[in-house]
């Protein structure tokens, strides 16, 4: 754990986890993650943000480390396991505080939580709450990522308490981020899993937060923002409707088939000035996946013929590439079969409803020179479709 008094009186509780591997079981954490939770000493005592159940003793040294004796409110920004994990226990150290959640995270602290409601106070949208020299502001921030979540500002103290949003699964024993690339490639992953499938509503929550200008953003994962405008421009990038001339290729090949497809299909691309990165699905991390999906102006899924339909990898692939609604103007498809089967069907009708579909290019057995040729055609066509975006 890092400890770091923000302002006189303010602090804030970096908790590690260094070893945690994986969130929600499906996003790969290479880089760990943290629970950050922020104390304000005032005439009334808050809390903002708890730990995930399995720190809540980190929590309990961190409060004792700064000489917490009393917690009024304990602010719920969001109701998600990994920072309002402790709150029971909190509430049950300090049985004098309550908790203040937005208007809809009152059933989700008492359904996941078994919170008492009678301890939950609901704070409404723009609601001001005096905590004596200080006062906190509540801003709704549905989909932030999830519906019930707010986000709190201290206008005295210019400190924005985010909680998820603006955040990076990133492990440091440093209390600052370093505004480097290693903190942009992270924000940027962490955006990719869990805030980009809400990119509107991110747009219009950046807005409100860049009018606050707030000193310092500090998030409930990763490293603290005293650099705000690193990770607003980012996230100002990010939410924008810019795509870049970059082609994904997520692809599984059993035979070589699709492979001897994705590596000539992928050269055809850089050879004519159109980036391109392909993820082989057997060995890839999907979080690199979800962040290449960004800013990419095509995805292109390579797969063959499992039985009746695509390989099982290539249709996760699809279906995160559904769910996770990236700003992608383009779709393919490129692959193999040996008899026949619903593959072509079963990923173009999955993929996101509002996307140009190219003309895909499907080989019987390995590819011979005429799918190659209808490759490079695929490829010119790509080139065509950013050229005409002004991306080439
Ligand atoms: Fe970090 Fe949505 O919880």
């Amino acid at each position: 754990m890092v400890i770091s008094e923000i302002k006189k009186g303010v602090y804030g509780m970096i908790i590690h986890d260094w070893d945690r591997k994986l969130f929600d079981e499906l996003i790969p954490l290479p880089d760990g993650t943290t629970y950050n939770s922020y104390f304000i000493r005032d005439e009334k005592n808050v809390l903002i943000d708890t730990a995930d159940p399995s720190k809540t003793m980190d929590l309990v040294r961190g409060l004792e480390k700064i000489g917490v004796d009393r917690i009024d409110y304990i602010v719920s920004n969001h109701s998600e396991q990994d920072h309002s994990g402790s709150i029971p226990e909190m509430l049950k150290r300090f049985p004098g505080s309550r908790v203040l959640a937005g208007e809809k995270a009152s059933g989700l602290l008492q359904s996941m939580l078994l919170i008492p409601p009678e301890k939950i106070e609901k704070v409404k949208n723009g609601q001001s709450l005096s905590i004596g020299r200080r006062s906190l502001v509540f801003m709704d921030a549905p989909w932030a990522h999830w519906p019930e979540t707010i986000l709190t500002y201290c206008p005295e103290e210019k400190i924005l308490f985010p909680c998820d949003l603006f955040g990076s699964h990133l492990a440091e024993s440093d209390f600052y981020g370093r505004s480097d690339g290693k903190l942009y490639a992270s924000a940027k992953r962490y955006y990719a899993e869990i805030m980009m499938p809400f990119r509107s509503n991110i747009a219009r929550h950046l807005e409100a937060v860049e009018a606050l200008s707030p000193e310092v953003i500090a998030p409930s994962h990763g490293p603290v923002h005293r650099n705000p405008s690193f990770i607003l421009d980012a996230y100002r990038d990010w939410v924008s409707d810019k795509v870049r001339n970059q082609v994904v290729i997520p692809y599984v090949s059993m035979h070589g088939s699709v492979a001897a497809m994705v590596d000539f299909f992928t050269n055809r691309l850089i050879d004519q000035g159109v980036g391109a990165k392909p993820f082989n699905l057997v060995s890839s991390d999907v979080g690199e996946l979800a962040s290449s999906l960004v800013d990419a102006a095509t995805v292109v899924i390579g797969s063959p013929m499992v039985l009746t339909g695509p390989h099982p990898a290539a249709l996760y692939a699809t279906y995160l590439f559904r769910i996770l609604r990236p700003k992608t103007r383009f779709a393919s498809v490129i692959g193999s079969f040996g008899w026949g089967g619903n593959m072509l069907k079963m990923i173009t009708e999955m993929l996101p409803g509002n996307i140009e579909v190219i003309e895909p290019v499907i080989a019987k057995g390995y590819p011979l020179e005429k799918d190659f040729e209808s490759l490079a055609g695929l490829a010119g066509k790509i080139f065509e479709k950013h050229e005409k975006l002004g991306l080439t």
